[in-house]
């Protein structure tokens, strides 16, 4: 087993340039030999996206509509191409708008997948019921098949509803309540993992969505889902996150499962916050991605 990794500087889903950097900054910051330390590593470089322009006639629900729409299918396509047999894939972001392309083409490799989606927010408004028209707040809409729009139609699986996980928002749209109401999927606020605990949380929830404990699992990590004291250099901020050694242990309690396959690291942004809070938002990251990775290879090694 190894890891691979892909940079995908996807800024469509907002309007902030900043995140089409991070996948430099972490390598810069030494993210391909620091997993190196753990195992082996490829790089496989980045997925190349056209330069956001400025539309002039705004699509009426979806801002960049097209380059999120061509942006997703390109990340897809490539994933689905990719040999992921034998390996953990790390997409390094971009904004989360970007994982709708990579979790619909990790679907046709594990059409079972979990998905723990973790974050402040819930990124599951429809184009009419995003206030902000943003595709970073829209992808799982897309997903789970909730939203048609004429530059998605490319979108041939779904994720079923029971499969996914939210771990840590607290900031949803009065839409999105509804949805996640309406399709009754898995909730747990910061609030809740500060009263029962990330483990207890995390297990009680795969064994929800998956009880034969069998279905391999996807991590969506919003890196705003850390407490704003914790992140700044991150567009989206939101407070009263979860603490920090809950999420670390949410990450252990994944790898621990032996199922965990893959994860976005999504949403950092190094032109946000001065050089110091830059450096801090970079080291946590990379700290967060080494301890987690660490455990999945680790943990596997004492199974087997
Ligand atoms: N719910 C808000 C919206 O739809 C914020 C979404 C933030 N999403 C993110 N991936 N940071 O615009
Ligand atoms: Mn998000
Ligand atoms: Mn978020
Ligand atoms: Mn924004």
């Amino acid at each position: 087993k190894d890891i691979k990794v892909i940079g995908i500087p996807f800024d469509f889903g907002q309007d902030h340039i900043g995140v089409r950097l991070a996948p430099h900054v972490l390598r810069e910051a030494n993210l391909i030999p620091r997993l190196q330390n753990i195992v082996k590593t490829e790089d496989l470089g980045d997925i190349i996206f056209p330069f956001k322009l400025v539309e002039a006639k705004k699509d009426k629900y979806i801002k960049h509509s097209l380059g999120a729409g061509l942006g997703t299918k390109a990340i897809s396509d490539r994933l689905e191409e990719e040999d992921l047999s034998k390996s953990f894939l790390l997409n390094v972001g971009g904004d989360h708008g970007l994982g709708l392309g990579t979790i619909h083409g990790l679907l046709s490799h594990h059409p079972e997948s979990v998905v723990v989606w973790a974050d402040a927010h819930g990124d599951i408004n429809t184009p009419e019921t995003s206030p902000s028209g943003n595709f970073h707040g829209m992808p799982l809409a897309f997903l789970l098949g909730l939203s048609q729009h004429p530059h998605f139609g490319w979108i041939r699986r779904k994720l079923l509803p029971n499969k996914l996980i939210f771990f840590g928002p607290r900031d949803l749209d009065e839409g999105e309540k509804d949805i996640i109401a309406r399709h009754n999927i898995q909730y747990y606020s910061s609030e809740d993992i500060n009263r029962l605990g990330a483990k207890e949380v995390i297990e009680m929830a795969l064994h929800k969505a998956d009880p034969f404990g069998i279905c391999p699992i996807h991590l969506s990590f919003d890196v705003d889902v850390f407490d704003q004291m914790d992140i700044d250099s991150t567009g989206t901020k939101v407070p009263y996150g979860p603490k920090l050694e809950e999420l670390f242990l949410m990450g252990g309690v994944l790898a621990e499962t032996g199922r965990l396959k893959s994860m976005d690291l999504v949403e950092l942004n190094p032109q946000i916050g001065d050089a110091a809070s830059v450096e801090r938002s970079i080291a946590l990251v990379l700290e967060f991605v080494e301890a987690t990775l660490g455990q999945v290879f680790h943990a596997g090694k004492e199974k087997k």
